[in-house]
Order: structure tokens, then sequence, then C-alpha cells
């Protein structure tokens, strides 16, 4: 996007990221917009994609109502194909084949697939997120303690074990890619929101 834009690569400025936050101090406030909800919906969609198409999918071989049986299998696997598909959507944004396996560090896929499997843990993590920035001005920061929390949250809430284990390895994902920022934090040198970029 960046590169149609402006004709910068956005994987050679600021952390090197394609997500929202890197594209919103290197490219500004509307592109940020712009793939910041694509993101969003792309981790929704992964969810509701995978939540709709797989029963349709077991519907396929036999072109006759399924039985009572199939339906209780039917129900049983959806939720794993959920797991599969959101596991799928948060690589697959962090490390694209088409962009040399570089891409964003998955926190916005992450929200929007939160959002559909269990939007009140979204909701809670999207809080954190909010009031730690509101404080801190680092949005590293914030995503790191919102992945903690979607992770509190979906451990204590009644949800299927495939959500819970796409919340717990995705929010642990989300973590690790944050090694960088990590160390800049403990370091003392992640920038704040609108101060100065690093290369
Ligand atoms: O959403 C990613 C954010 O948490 C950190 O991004 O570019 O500052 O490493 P960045």
């Amino acid at each position: 996007m960046g590169k149609l834009l402006k004709g910068i690569d956005i994987r050679e400025h600021g952390s090197k990221s394609t997500g929202a936050t890197n594209v919103l101090r290197t490219l500004g406030k509307w592109p940020a917009s712009v793939v910041l909800l694509i993101d969003v919906l792309k981790g929704a969609a992964a969810i509701i994609f995978a939540d709709r198409f797989y029963p349709w999918l077991c519907t396929l071989p036999s072109f006759s109502p399924p039985s009572a049986l199939d339906l209780q299998n039917q129900q049983a696997w959806t939720p794993w194909a959920v797991f599969l598909a959101g596991l799928a959507a948060l690589l697959g944004h962090s490390r694209p084949i088409w962009l040399n396996f570089k891409g964003g560090k998955s926190v916005a896929t992450g929200f929007g697939l939160l959002l559909a499997i269990a939007w009140p843990v979204g909701l809670g993590a999207v809080t954190v997120f909010g009031v730690v920035l509101a404080i801190f001005r680092i949005v590293s920061l914030g995503s790191i303690l919102a992945a903690l929390t979607a992770i509190a949250l979906i451990c204590g809430l009644e949800q299927p074990l495939p959500y819970r284990l796409l919340v717990i390895a995705g929010g642990l994902y989300v973590i690790i890619r944050h090694r960088a920022n990590i160390q800049r934090l403990l370091a003392g040198t992640e920038p704040q929101l609108g101060k100065a970029t690093r290369n």
C-alpha cells in the first residue's frame, strides 16, 4: 500500500512492520486507518468464513440431508476448523509469503479474530490497550498487555476448547512477535506515539 501511495516500502522504514502503527509513523493517519480496518476485518473474516464454510463443506459429498450423527460431528469439528483458520490468519498476516515472510505483529488481526469468536474478550483487550496507550503513549506496551488480558479473560470464560487454545496460542504469538519491542521497553528506548521514529 505504501508502495502504491508514495513509492515507499514500509518494510524498510521505522520498525519495518507492515502493521498500522508503523504505517502511522511512516505514512500518516489515513493509510494507517485503512490498514487497521483491513487487518481487523481479515481476522474476523477468517473466523466467520471457517464457521460457515466448514459445515457447508461437510454437506458436499452426500447431497442428502445430514443425519443426526453428521450434524453432531459437524458441531464438534467446526470449532477446530475455526482454530486452524484463526492460526492461519495470524501467521499469514505476520509471515506473508508474497512479502518475503516480513509482515506485521498480528495485533489488529488478532483483535478481529477475538471480536468474532468472543467479543467480550475483544472488548476487554481493546479497553486495556486504550488505557495503556492513553497513559504511556506506547503502542507496543498496549498490544502486549492487551494480549495478556485476552489470555486471562478467555481462561475465565465458558468457551469451546479450540477457541481457548486459539486465543492463548495467538496471544503468546503476538507477544513473541514483540520481542524486539520488549527489549526496547526494558532499555527505555521504545518510542512513544508521535515521537521520534527509529530505523
Ligand atoms: O501493532 C504493533 C504494535 O504493537 C507495535 O508496532 O511498529 O511499534 O513495532 P511497532
